[in-house]
Protein backbone atom coordinates (compact mmCIF):
# COMPACT_ATOMS: atom_id res chain seq x y z
CA UNK A 1 0.00 0.00 0.00
CA UNK A 2 1.50 3.50 -0.76
CA UNK A 3 -0.41 7.18 -0.51
CA UNK A 4 0.49 9.70 -3.11
CA UNK A 5 -0.26 13.22 -1.87
CA UNK A 6 -1.28 15.36 -5.25
CA UNK A 7 -2.07 18.70 -5.06
CA UNK A 8 -1.05 22.69 -6.05
CA UNK A 9 2.43 24.08 -4.79
CA UNK A 10 2.01 25.15 -0.96
CA UNK A 11 -0.84 22.81 -0.27
CA UNK A 12 1.67 20.94 2.41
CA UNK A 13 2.46 17.81 0.44
CA UNK A 14 5.82 17.64 1.94
CA UNK A 15 5.51 18.46 5.39
CA UNK A 16 1.61 16.38 5.78
CA UNK A 17 3.08 13.61 3.54
CA UNK A 18 6.57 13.14 6.24
CA UNK A 19 3.95 13.63 9.00
CA UNK A 20 2.00 10.87 7.87
CA UNK A 21 4.50 8.48 6.71
CA UNK A 22 6.04 8.64 9.96
CA UNK A 23 2.31 8.10 11.61
CA UNK A 24 1.91 4.81 9.58
CA UNK A 25 5.64 3.65 9.65
CA UNK A 26 6.02 3.61 5.98
CA UNK A 27 8.94 5.34 3.97
CA UNK A 28 8.75 8.73 2.40
CA UNK A 29 9.74 10.30 -0.73
CA UNK A 30 9.25 13.66 -2.29
CA UNK A 31 9.76 13.13 -6.07
CA UNK A 32 10.94 16.95 -6.20
CA UNK A 33 13.73 15.76 -3.92
CA UNK A 34 14.72 12.46 -6.08
CA UNK A 35 14.67 14.44 -8.95
CA UNK A 36 16.57 17.19 -8.13
CA UNK A 37 19.44 14.45 -6.49
CA UNK A 38 19.78 12.31 -9.68
CA UNK A 39 20.42 15.09 -11.72
CA UNK A 40 22.37 17.01 -9.45
CA UNK A 41 20.31 20.21 -10.08
CA UNK A 42 17.98 22.00 -8.70
CA UNK A 43 14.42 21.97 -10.46
CA UNK A 44 14.84 25.48 -11.26
CA UNK A 45 18.00 24.77 -12.53
CA UNK A 46 16.39 21.51 -14.38
CA UNK A 47 13.73 23.82 -16.23
CA UNK A 48 16.03 26.45 -17.22
CA UNK A 49 18.92 24.44 -18.72
CA UNK A 50 16.50 21.24 -19.72
CA UNK A 51 13.28 22.67 -20.13
CA UNK A 52 9.98 21.56 -18.42
CA UNK A 53 9.26 19.22 -20.84
CA UNK A 54 12.51 17.16 -19.71
CA UNK A 55 11.62 18.05 -16.11
CA UNK A 56 7.96 15.95 -16.70
CA UNK A 57 9.62 12.90 -18.30
CA UNK A 58 11.46 12.68 -15.36
CA UNK A 59 8.38 12.76 -13.26
CA UNK A 60 6.88 9.92 -15.71
CA UNK A 61 10.13 7.78 -15.18
CA UNK A 62 9.83 8.35 -11.49
CA UNK A 63 6.09 7.14 -11.27
CA UNK A 64 6.52 3.97 -13.43
CA UNK A 65 9.40 2.81 -11.08
CA UNK A 66 7.17 3.66 -8.11
CA UNK A 67 4.84 1.38 -9.25
CA UNK A 68 5.75 -1.08 -6.99
CA UNK A 69 6.66 0.82 -4.05
CA UNK A 70 4.86 -0.45 -1.01
CA UNK A 71 4.54 0.70 2.68
CA UNK A 72 5.76 4.56 1.18
CA UNK A 73 4.07 7.77 0.95
CA UNK A 74 4.97 9.60 -1.73
CA UNK A 75 4.76 14.04 -2.05
CA UNK A 76 4.31 14.57 -5.67
CA UNK A 77 5.41 17.91 -7.59
CA UNK A 78 2.28 19.93 -8.10
CA UNK A 79 2.61 18.92 -11.94
CA UNK A 80 2.74 15.49 -11.64
CA UNK A 81 -1.15 14.43 -10.90
CA UNK A 82 -1.73 15.93 -15.23
CA UNK A 83 0.14 13.14 -16.52
CA UNK A 84 -2.72 10.76 -16.12
CA UNK A 85 -0.03 7.92 -16.84
CA UNK A 86 1.44 8.96 -13.54
CA UNK A 87 -1.68 8.30 -12.07
CA UNK A 88 -2.63 5.24 -13.27
CA UNK A 89 0.38 3.19 -13.02
CA UNK A 90 0.32 4.76 -9.01
CA UNK A 91 -2.89 3.82 -8.53
CA UNK A 92 -2.79 0.25 -8.50
CA UNK A 93 -1.80 -0.37 -5.22
CA UNK A 94 -2.12 3.05 -4.28
CA UNK A 95 -4.79 5.52 -2.54
CA UNK A 96 -4.28 9.52 -4.07
CA UNK A 97 -4.98 11.86 -1.49
CA UNK A 98 -5.08 15.77 -2.93
CA UNK A 99 -4.17 18.42 -0.81
CA UNK A 100 -5.79 21.92 -1.63
CA UNK A 101 -5.89 25.35 -0.88
CA UNK A 102 -7.21 28.56 -1.66
CA UNK A 103 -5.28 30.70 -3.93
CA UNK A 104 -4.94 33.52 -1.49
CA UNK A 105 -3.88 30.53 1.16
CA UNK A 106 -1.24 29.27 -1.23
CA UNK A 107 0.39 32.85 -1.87
CA UNK A 108 0.56 33.86 1.25
CA UNK A 109 2.75 30.17 1.77
CA UNK A 110 4.74 31.10 -1.20
CA UNK A 111 5.11 34.26 -1.54
CA UNK A 112 8.99 34.43 0.34
CA UNK A 113 9.93 31.29 -1.38
CA UNK A 114 11.45 31.50 -4.90
CA UNK A 115 12.65 27.79 -5.86
CA UNK A 116 9.55 27.21 -8.14
CA UNK A 117 10.16 28.14 -11.41
CA UNK A 118 6.16 28.26 -12.70
CA UNK A 119 5.85 31.06 -9.66
CA UNK A 120 8.90 32.83 -10.54
CA UNK A 121 6.68 36.13 -11.68
CA UNK A 122 6.59 39.41 -10.42
CA UNK A 123 2.45 39.66 -9.83
CA UNK A 124 2.21 35.38 -8.80
CA UNK A 125 -1.27 35.75 -7.46
CA UNK A 126 -2.99 35.78 -10.96
CA UNK A 127 -0.20 33.17 -11.71
CA UNK A 128 -1.40 30.74 -9.34
CA UNK A 129 -5.30 31.50 -10.15
CA UNK A 130 -4.85 30.77 -13.58
CA UNK A 131 -2.85 27.12 -13.29
CA UNK A 132 -4.97 26.02 -10.36
CA UNK A 133 -8.88 26.55 -12.35
CA UNK A 134 -6.96 24.87 -14.96
CA UNK A 135 -5.17 21.98 -12.97
CA UNK A 136 -8.53 21.72 -10.91
CA UNK A 137 -9.60 19.11 -12.12
CA UNK A 138 -7.01 16.63 -11.92
CA UNK A 139 -6.39 17.71 -8.73
CA UNK A 140 -10.13 16.31 -8.30
CA UNK A 141 -9.13 12.95 -9.74
CA UNK A 142 -8.00 11.69 -6.15
CA UNK A 143 -9.69 8.80 -4.04
CA UNK A 144 -9.82 12.19 -1.37
CA UNK A 145 -9.71 15.69 -0.76
CA UNK A 146 -8.34 17.67 2.04
CA UNK A 147 -8.42 21.20 2.11
CA UNK A 148 -5.38 22.32 4.31
CA UNK A 149 -6.13 26.36 4.82
CA UNK A 150 -6.03 27.21 8.36
CA UNK A 151 -5.01 23.90 9.60
CA UNK A 152 -2.12 22.46 11.44
CA UNK A 153 -0.13 20.02 9.78
CA UNK A 154 -0.69 17.48 12.68
CA UNK A 155 -4.82 18.08 12.58
CA UNK A 156 -4.47 17.42 8.41
CA UNK A 157 -2.65 14.10 9.20
CA UNK A 158 -5.16 13.22 11.76
CA UNK A 159 -7.93 13.86 8.94
CA UNK A 160 -6.43 11.71 6.95
CA UNK A 161 -5.81 8.63 8.90
CA UNK A 162 -9.33 9.18 10.03
CA UNK A 163 -10.80 9.36 6.77
CA UNK A 164 -9.07 6.17 5.58
CA UNK A 165 -9.70 4.83 9.24
CA UNK A 166 -13.45 4.96 8.01
CA UNK A 167 -13.11 3.76 4.59
CA UNK A 168 -11.73 0.39 5.84
CA UNK A 169 -8.37 1.72 4.62
CA UNK A 170 -6.22 1.68 7.92
CA UNK A 171 -7.80 0.93 10.92
CA UNK A 172 -5.57 2.79 13.92
CA UNK A 173 -2.26 2.08 13.44
CA UNK A 174 -2.09 -0.50 11.11
CA UNK A 175 0.87 -0.12 8.93
CA UNK A 176 -0.04 -2.96 6.20
C1 LIG B 1 5.49 22.25 -10.01
C2 LIG B 1 5.54 22.07 -8.64
C3 LIG B 1 6.79 21.91 -7.90
C4 LIG B 1 7.87 21.33 -8.82
C5 LIG B 1 8.00 22.16 -10.06
C6 LIG B 1 6.71 22.22 -10.86
C7 LIG B 1 4.17 22.40 -10.67
O1 LIG B 1 6.60 21.03 -6.79
O2 LIG B 1 7.59 19.99 -9.16
O3 LIG B 1 8.41 23.44 -9.68
O4 LIG B 1 4.08 22.25 -11.90
O5 LIG B 1 3.18 22.67 -9.95
P1 LIG B 1 5.82 21.46 -5.42
O6 LIG B 1 4.36 21.27 -5.66
O7 LIG B 1 6.36 20.48 -4.42
O8 LIG B 1 6.20 22.87 -5.12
Amino acid sequence: MKIILIGFMGTGKTTVGKLLAANLGYDFLDTDDLIEAREGKTVSQIFATDGEAYFRKLEHKLARELSKADSLVIASGGGFALNRENMEVLRSNGLVVSLNASPEVIYQRVKHESHRPLLAVKNPLPQIEKLLSYRAKYYQEADLMVDTSRKEPGDIVKEILGELAGRGVFNGRNRN
